[in-house]
């Protein structure tokens, strides 16, 4: 049981929602997959929020989302891609878990979306090259956010979960 949450960001691709689902099973926590819930809740595809009421408003539902989680405890959420573009998010995640920043290379991240249309930010950019330019775009805010950085190139799921718990509990420590 787990006093605090565990948010996962990073860029789309890097297998938060795949880390997310291991890390619960392992460790007995909850586990929240915030586009799921977001699209669950309007009873539409991200690609179809994006289509039809705009980035802003699904940024809005973010917000609100992660508002929700307030209160809450023993969570891990595998949070959307773009997180981190409001500081209010990241404020909302600092308060009350641990920031966990799950990286890979570009071109891992192409090999794992290129067969996937549901991300309606990657459409027309599924080349290593485009990936890193939108990857760079963000890179500062990423790493701003996180309280631990995890590379997840060539690691297993549960590697990369038993790194997980071992830095938290470091920066646990150094608290
Ligand atoms: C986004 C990432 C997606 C999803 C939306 C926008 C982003 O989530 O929230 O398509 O801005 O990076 P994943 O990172 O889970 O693919």
């Amino acid at each position: 049981m787990l006093a605090y949450n565990v948010y996962l960001i990073g860029f789309m691709g890097t297998g938060k929602s795949t880390v997310a689902s291991y890390f619960g099973k392992k460790h007995v926590v909850d586990v929240i997959e915030m586009d799921e819930a977001i699209a669950k809740r309007e009873k539409k595809s991200i690609t179809d929020i994006f289509a039809e009421n705009g980035e802003r408003y699904f940024r809005d539902l973010e917000t609100s989302f992660l508002k929700e989680l307030d209160a809450k405890k023993n969570l891990i959420v595998s949070c959307g891609g773009g997180v981190i573009l409001r500081e209010e998010n990241v404020q909302l995640m600092k308060k009350n878990g641990k920031i966990v920043l799950l990286t890979a290379s570009p071109e891992v991240i192409c090999e794992r979306v290129k067969n996937d249309n549901g991300r309606p930010l990657l459409k027309g950019r599924k080349n290593p090259e485009a990936i890193k330019m939108l990857m760079d775009e963000r890179q500062k805010k990423y790493e701003e956010a996180a309280d631990i950085t995890i590379s997840t190139d060539g690691k297993s799921a549960d590697e990369i979960c038993e790194e997980i718990m071992n830095e938290i509990k470091r920066a646990k420590e150094r608290e």
